[in-house]
């Protein structure tokens, strides 16, 4: 075999190996957006629930925070555990599969977090160690966010 040929068809490999990597294993999750992060692009009405469930979770940090304040510690357990469960079935096929692999690792391990704040509160955290394990929860929500966003799927 030439050599030119072989140069092309190790090429050739290493573009369909990058193709690979990146449509199946690092998942969907569009281009950069000009805000500098990934644009994931849903359907109208995967993008609406995936909204209303994020409108969900401000509702439950708040609340959370609240009962905190008001040392009302089983009023803060029982809002961090309905926040951790997650209901598989509840969430559309179509959305799991548009989100990528670390965005839904993200959010579920919210969820994860919810729960965790929930035991440990049950367990006897106090408000301010409850509260410190919320800051750090919210991390995982400034983070997606400045990571991703979700537009409209146009077609
Ligand atoms: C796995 C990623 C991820 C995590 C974790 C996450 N969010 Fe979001 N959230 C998003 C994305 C993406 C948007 C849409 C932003 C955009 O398109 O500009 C969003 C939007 C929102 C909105 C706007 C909803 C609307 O109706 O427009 C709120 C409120 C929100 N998030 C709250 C939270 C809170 C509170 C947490 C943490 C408890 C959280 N999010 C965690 C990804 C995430």
């Amino acid at each position: 075999m030439k050599k030119p040929c072989t140069v092309i068809i190790i090429a050739l490999l290493l573009i369909i190996g990058a193709m690979g990597w990146f449509f199946v294993i690092r998942g969907s999750g569009g281009p950069k957006g000009e805000d500098g992060r990934t644009v994931v692009l849903l359907t109208s009405s995967d993008r609406a629930f995936f909204l209303a469930e994020m409108r969900g979770w401000l509702e439950s940090v708040q609340g959370i925070a609240q009962a905190l304040a008001e040392n009302d510690m089983k009023e803060a357990a029982e809002i961090a555990r309905k926040a951790g469960v997650v209901e598989l079935d509840q969430i559309p096929g179509s959305l799991l599969r548009s989100i990528p692999l670390e965005m839904k690792q993200l959010g579920f391990g919210t969820h994860d977090a919810f729960a965790a704040l929930a035991k440990s509160i049950e367990e006897g955290a106090d408000a301010k160690r409850a509260l410190k394990m919320l800051s750090e929860l919210m991390l995982n929500c400034t983070g997606c966010h400045a990571g991703y966003r979700v537009d409209p799927k146009t077609h």
